[in-house]
């Protein structure tokens, strides 16, 4: 064959063959180094891959070939619905994906079950400043507002209940059709994702809602295939309808009260634990009671609490480096999971949280976005075995990146790092509990070529970087083993087909 084609053109087509396999090895050697690079797959897996391949083949070949419609190029909101649609998101969703390790409290479900806690009696509601305030009592809640009334009053009067739940459900998410003009930075995003706390929060709060809310996400991730999860809270204050307030305390042990209750009913469960995350926006004082109640869960329920983590918009709130000595202490006797680096701003307070995380001894760190700047903050990542909690679809919803193929979760798969996905406070933007993250992660941000090793390896490292004892986890990785030979003995590409 070669002979055939001109001489000019051999220089130009044809490369020596020393030279592609030189080229050959530089690729399979960094493929290999990807995050599930040296898992070799058994035949039956080959087979599913196969058929996982040629449906995200299909998606990122369109996609190159149309780039001006290209899903992962738009804002989330815009492609979100159209998700469903996708045979790859069709095989994640039915795959098990282990743990959920980075998600918050009143954050994980969608609008229209927020919608029902509104139908509870006993709440009342307050219109007031285009926003809305909630409250159960018995009695008009003493609260400061214009015009409280029993939502059931003020619902009844509406000329049109349907159109009365639309509105109402508004506020319970923070999706608009058109994010570049609602949201123009990151300021005006995180304003409304904050708002939709300080609102539903006094509705969660309510001691019934509080343990339902957690037994029914747990129910909804386990729907998605999640056999595991950690759950980040603010441990508000409960209350009961007279007024009565608890102590943060019963709040962690509602937890665990739901949690049992959930296990109860659902046995296959693998279980729960807690990481006390309160706002960072804080004085160092503050600090000091936070870690007192961190303290006081840990003596309680050592089994339930997993560790101690701040929240808030890193950019506004306190960095850790004011926080040192405190957590350096504290830090003897209880785990750290820091959001760090959740930041576009390189080379300030809030990026060098990731360097405050690391020398803390953080067993895992959530986002970790601005990593790649800091290449021996990277290295101790790597010697210390610390999890990076990625939540793409997080990041690309609260303004750091725009098109997710620029997310640095990119890098961190080509150079096998130790990550483990989640989704954050996915009730706020409408996306599942999992499947959404691993779909965007798969076929927006990884190569082309990665493969069902790298969705493998996202949910063994899920268990693997969990706060489970030792021996937990082997029982953990086990069971998941199992499912996951459940899933590839029962697949069937036909399932997945388009016709
Ligand atoms: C977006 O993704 C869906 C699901 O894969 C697909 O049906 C649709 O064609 C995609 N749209 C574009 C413009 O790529
Ligand atoms: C809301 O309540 C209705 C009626 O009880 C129920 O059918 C529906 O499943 C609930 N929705 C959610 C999201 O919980
Ligand atoms: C108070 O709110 C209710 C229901 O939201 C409404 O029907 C009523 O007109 C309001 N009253 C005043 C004085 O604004
Ligand atoms: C009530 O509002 C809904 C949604 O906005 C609308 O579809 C429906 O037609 C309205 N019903 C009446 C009786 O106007
Ligand atoms: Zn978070």
């Amino acid at each position: 064959m070669r002979l055939l084609i001109p001489f000019a053109f051999v220089h130009l087509c044809v490369a020596s063959e020393d030279y592609l396999t030189k080229r050959a090895k530089l690729l399979l050697d960094e493929s290999t180094m990807t995050i599930g690079g040296n898992i070799i797959l058994s035949d039956k897996e080959s087979i599913v891959n196969n058929c996982l391949m040629q449906h995200k083949f299909n998606e990122v070949d369109y996609g190159f070939d149309n780039p001006q419609y290209y899903n992962f190029s738009q804002h989330f909101f815009a492609y979100k619905d159209r998700i469903r649609k996708s045979k790859v998101y069709q095989i994640i969703r039915d795959m098990p994906k282990g743990a959920a390790l980075h998600i918050h409290d009143m954050g994980l479900l969608e609008p229209n079950y927020v919608l029902n806690i509104t139908y509870m009696d006993n709440l009342y509601v307050c219109f007031e400043n285009n926003d809305v305030k909630f409250k159960f009592a018995d009695k008009i809640p003493r609260e400061d507002c214009g015009n409280w009334t029993l939502m059931s009053e003020a619902r009844n009067s509406a000329e049109n209940i349907t159109k009365f739940d639309e509105k109402l459900m508004k506020y319970f998410s923070i999706c608009v059709p058109d994010p570049a003009v609602i949201y123009p930075s990151i300021k005006e995003v995180w304003y409304a994702f904050t708002e939709y706390f300080k609102r539903v929060a006094p509705m969660m709060a309510y001691r019934p809602v509080w343990e339902q809310y957690f037994y029914d996400v747990l129910k909804k991730f386990r729907d998605d295939n999640i056999m595991y999860v950690e759950i980040r809270s603010v441990l508000l204050s409960l209350y009961d309808i007279d007024g009565s307030t608890y102590d943060p305390l019963i709040t962690a042990k509602t937890y665990r009260k739901a949690l049992k209750r959930f296990m109860k009913d659902y046995p296959d469960f693998f279980g729960a634990k807690l990481i006390y995350a309160p706002p960072r926006n804080i004085q160092p004082n503050t600090l000091d009671d936070y870690l007192k109640l961190a303290f006081r869960i840990k003596a309680d329920m050592p089994e339930f609490f997993a560790g101690f983590d701040l929240v808030g918009q890193e950019e506004t709130g306190s960095p850790l480096i004011e926080f040192i000595p405190q957590l350096q202490a504290a830090g003897k006797d209880i785990n750290y999971f820091f959001h760090a680096g959740e930041t576009n701003w390189y080379g300030t307070l809030i990026d060098e949280n990731l360097v405050d995380a690391v020398l803390l001894g953080a067993k895992r760190i959530g986002h970790a976005y601005a990593l790649p700047k800091h290449p021996l903050v990277m290295k101790l990542i790597v010697d210390n075995d610390v999890g990076l909690e990625v939540n793409v679809i997080s990041n690309a919803v609260l303004a750091l990146v725009h098109d997710v193929r620029n997310h640095p979760l990119s890098a961190f798969i080509a150079q096998g790092l130790p990550v483990v996905l989640s989704s954050d406070d996915p009730g706020v933007w409408g996306a599942d509990p999992l499947s959404d993250d691993f779909y965007v992660a798969f076929v927006g941000v990884a190569s082309r070529l990665s493969d069902i090793r790298l969705l493998k390896q996202f949910a063994l490292n899920s268990l693997k970087y969990s706060a489970l004892s030792s021996t937990a986890k082997v029982s953990a990785i086990r069971k998941f083993k199992q499912r996951w030979s459940t899933f590839i003995n029962n697949f069937d590409c036909s399932r997945y087909s388009s016709k």
